[in-house]
């Protein structure tokens, strides 16, 4: 049985927004239908002026019934908003968080919530700042007796010098433990797994390294374009939206050497220490190791994608990439030597996140005479999307008289072993703000390691402006250059189906 947290307050900043609505509401929501929630517990919303709870509320329980993962019960729902109360606050105007301290003491006090306080920036991040100095000033963020806890979302700066002072500012009105640094891929189960398998299993971890692995592919493909969020992602691209957060969390599990214990502090300085262990390229050599792309029209099934430069708010001359592929190595006895081609894009011709862990050949080809003289690769495959679940493909004999060699898959899907209720992915993250365990949290400095080890290809890109970006058709596999990044070192991309 999971243990319920201790009662709280669940303030959320930016709570009439899409992020609010679409996952934290939902995710809260399959939490009280969990019996998961604390017994004492309230929601508070943080609107501008003039927004009444109730207002709040049927705005909240209207996103419920679009983004619920599962059918609404009219009995949990109304239990959960009961809780629901809306105050006004704006981090411009320093006295309404006066006002707001106040009204969080008074409602405390009713709801017996004890002072524990989860504070959740679901905001633009140019407001992480702001909200959490007027926080401090007002002294919420002050442990005395009862937890107080941030929880700030992606993306936690744009580059590394701004993490850098995103993280020096914060660390100075709270302490590392107080963070909670979201990124929603941790809340996948099969990105949980992927330690699981790793640690929990004596075969995989002997072969996990140098000699027995050729190459690793992380594909974080998308099939849906840039839509409605064009101003936010034309200032961002494919690369600050997906690298240094969710690909390099892929990789960081992949790569890191066994902890000592499953701990936060154990866990999160082998991810920050592979991290870092990343090799810096020269811009040179990022030019030369990376490929970027943008999307032109196309189609996807039945849909029909325009021109990224014909979305609303991108600029019409932008050379901000829709796709980017790498190639980056990491300077240790484990891997060195063993290239990761990590890629995303958008538009792309499938929704598909994989790593695929490429394995030696066999040392000698002994079925040389064979009608099948190519053996096929032998690759481990741990997947969240379009399925969640773990292949291995590997070589058998044929049935028949002579030998014939195929290539074949085992394959592990969570939905034929387990139950899970749908989710978010969102539940667990909660659920563990709640319980003060940060495991799934990025520490300050694995975000800055992220960062240094993308900063060469962001200041390359930067330098080339639209010089070397590829164009690909909406509803393809990406820019053919991508291709090019392997088959120079005699390997290729996987097929994605
Ligand atoms: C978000 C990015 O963090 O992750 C989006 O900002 C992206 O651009 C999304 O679409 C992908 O998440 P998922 O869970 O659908 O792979």
């Amino acid at each position: 049985m999971q243990k319920k947290p201790d009662p709280c307050s669940f303030v959320i900043f930016g709570a009439t927004g899409d992020l609010t609505h679409r996952l934290v509401i939902p995710a809260l929501y399959n939490l009280a239908a969990g019996n998961l929630l604390p017994d004492k517990f309230c929601v508070v919303g943080i609107v501008r002026r003039g927004m009444s709870s109730e207002q709040l509320t049927d705005s909240l329980m209207q996103g419920l019934r679009k983004f619920a993962t599962r059918p609404v019960d009219e009995a949990i729902a109304k239990r959960l908003f009961e809780c629901v109360t809306a105050i006004e606050a704006d981090p411009r105007d320093p006295a309404s968080f006066d006002a707001m301290s106040e009204r969080l003491d008074r409602l405390e006090k009713a709801r017996e919530t004890g002072g524990n306080r989860l504070f959740y920036l679901a905001t633009p991040p140019s407001a992480f700042l702001p909200i959490s100095e007027q926080l401090g000033r007002t002294g919420m963020l002050e442990e005395n007796g009862a937890w107080r806890r941030l929880v700030v979302e992606k993306p936690f700066g744009t580059d590394l010098a701004s993490a850098k002072a995103l993280n020096a500012a914060l660390l100075k009105l709270v302490d590392e433990h107080q963070i909670y640094r979201i990124d929603h891929y941790l809340g996948k189960e099969t990105v949980q797994n992927i330690l699981v398998l790793r640690f929990a299993n004596g075969m995989f971890e002997p072969i996990w390294n140098r000699n027995h692995i050729d190459h690793v592919q992380i594909t974080v493909d998308e099939k849906l374009g840039v839509g409605h969020r064009g101003s936010f992602y034309d200032a961002t691209g494919a690369l600050r939206d997906m690298v240094p957060n969710h690909l390099f969390q892929l990789l960081s599990l992949v790569t890191m050497e066994p902890p000592a214990r499953f701990d936060a502090h154990a866990v999160r300085s082998e991810k920050a220490e592979v991290l870092s262990a990343i090799q810096i390229q020269t811009e040179q050599e990022a030019l030369s190791n990376s490929v970027r792309g943008q999307y032109h029209a196309g189609k996807i099934g039945d849909t029909e994608i325009s021109d990224y430069l014909k979305t609303p708010d991108v600029r019409p001359d932008s050379s901000t990439e829709t796709y980017a592929a790498l190639k980056l190595t990491i300077d240790n006895w484990r891997w060195a030597g063993v290239p990761f081609y990590l890629r995303t894009g958008k538009a792309l011709t499938s929704k598909r996140t994989e790593i695929a862990i490429k394995f030696k050949q066999a040392p000698f080809a002994m079925f040389r005479d064979t009608a099948v003289d190519r053996l096929s690769q032998n690759y481990l495959v741990i997947s969240t999307e379009p399925t969640e679940g773990i292949e291995l493909q590997f070589n058998t004999k044929v049935p028949g008289p002579v030998i014939n060699i195929d290539g074949v898959e085992m394959k592990f899907r969570y939905k034929d072993y387990f139950k899970a209720e749908p989710s978010t992915g969102y539940e667990t993250l909660i659920y563990d703000c709640m319980i003060g365990d940060n495991i799934l949290f990025q520490r300050a400095d694995s975000v800055e390691a992220g960062w240094q080890a993308v900063q060469p290809f962001l200041d390359a890109w930067k330098s080339a402006g639209g010089r070397g970006l590829q164009p690909y058709k909406a509803g393809s596999e990406g820019p053919e250059a991508a291709n090019a990044l392997l088959t120079r070192d005699g390997r290729s991309w996987r097929k994605l189906g």
